[in-house]
């Protein structure tokens, strides 16, 4: 990411910037590219103008990202214009019952985790469930500790345990808050018993902490396209498969596609009070590299450019499904969705995803223009 330009000092955060209650059923799942919906403001301008422009450092400190600053940060702007947790919720609740069953599934894991949004919607909605998060990016488990799970209580961040660390080397990464109260513990069935490690003070890495084996893992916002090569997938798939319960349990994951992902695109979707705008550079056919920036435009006058940028390997769905199956799953899933179509929305100020349109499992799909799936792997039961 680029250095910072200049400081947006007097922006006001103000209610605007509040996520809306959306119902289970209505919401849409999460992704960059398939944005949820959002609601209409006219104060929003273009972006015509001269502007003040923001570049992202990583040397932001925590204070400055803080929620009760003046500027919206980026994971604030982030979470209200990319997130969508009650719909990938909503999926992986149906997904689980579909090719697990007998049993609700309480314990979920959240790899590429980021704020850990989704864990702390998971925790939010059910005081039996627990969640893990993990993350390379120890500025975005900071800021969920100060922002997601101080909204929340202590009755549910602390069934979250937030690591700091590589998907590829789970149980090195390292405890970035506290672990599930013992009390908590007790009341658990068979899969959480009290570790001895629990029960002499705080684990600090995975590979130390007692879990409850997970009925759910989880990698949104197409976060296996960190994973450059076949050989670091099958080995993050064969991590994700051995977190899951014995008694049987999913991954679930999301990517996107079409022609028009192997493209130069740009996109952007109206906020209150903002402006999103998901950026493609060219694609490299022979590695299938892409570079993805996410920009935030303010009014006519300011932009937070670069506020996030990945370097992905955008794979093909059967690169995916033999690298789950090579890692042991026994059997893989895809539902697709169709995306509008980009030409006629790319010099347009929205794209807008109906909302009506749901995902369905199919086994062939022809090729669109855009596309995005979620790819459930089951275990063997
Ligand atoms: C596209 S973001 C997705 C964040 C979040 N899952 C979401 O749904 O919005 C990718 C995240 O993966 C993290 N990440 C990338 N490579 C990783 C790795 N090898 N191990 C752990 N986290 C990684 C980044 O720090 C970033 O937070």
């Amino acid at each position: 990411m680029g250095k910072k330009k200049h400081r947006e000092s007097h922006y006001r955060t103000s209610r605007r910037f509040h996520q809306d209650d959306d119902e289970y059923s209505s919401a849409l799942p999460s992704s960059a590219f398939d944005l949820p919906p959002p609601p209409q403001d006219d104060d929003d301008e273009g972006e015509e103008g001269e502007e003040e422009e923001v570049e992202e450092s990583h040397e932001k400190s925590k204070h400055d990202l803080g929620s009760d600053t003046d500027t919206p940060s980026k994971f604030d702007l982030y979470q209200l214009s990319v997130q969508s947790p009650k719909g990938d919720i909503s999926y992986m609740l149906k997904f689980f019952l579909m090719y697990v069953g007998g049993r609700q599934p309480l314990h979920l894991q959240e790899d590429f985790c980021g704020t850990a949004l989704l864990s702390t919607e998971w925790l939010r909605s059910d005081p039996r469930r627990t969640a893990v998060g993990l993350d390379l990016d120890l500025e975005s488990l900071d800021w969920c500790l100060d922002n997601n799970l101080s909204k929340v209580g202590s009755d549910v961040s602390s069934r979250l345990s937030l690591f700091h660390g590589n998907v590829l080397q789970p149980y090195e990464s390292r405890l970035v808050c506290h672990p599930p109260k013992i009390d908590f513990i007790k009341d658990l069935s068979l899969d959480y018993s009290i570790g001895s490690q629990v029960q002499s003070g705080i684990p600090t890495t995975m590979g130390d902490a007692t879990l409850p084996a997970r009925d759910i893992v989880c990698a949104f916002n197409y976060s296996c396209c960190c994973l450059h090569s076949r050989k670091d997938l099958i080995a993050y798939f064969k991590h994700a498969l051995n977190a899951l319960s014995r008694k049987g349990g999913i991954f679930v994951m999301d990517l996107y596609g079409g022609t028009s992902s192997e493209c130069k695109l740009r996109l952007q979707r109206k906020f209150s009070g903002f402006t999103y705008i998901w950026e493609q550079e060219e694609f490299d056919v022979i590695n299938r590299k892409t570079k993805i920036s996410l920009h935030f435009q303010f009014g006519k006058k300011k932009a937070l450019r670069h506020a996030f940028s990945y370097h992905w390997r955008l794979w093909s769905i059967p690169e995916i499904k033999d690298c789950m199956e090579e890692a042991g799953f026994k059997s893989v899933h895809f539902w697709m969705r169709e995306m509008p179509d980009t030409h006629l929305h790319e010099n347009a100020d929205e794209y807008t995803a109906g909302r009506d349109v749901k995902y369905e499992e199919l086994s062939t799909f022809r090729q669109r223009d855009a596309w995005n799936a979620y790819v459930v792997a089951v275990t063997n039961v």
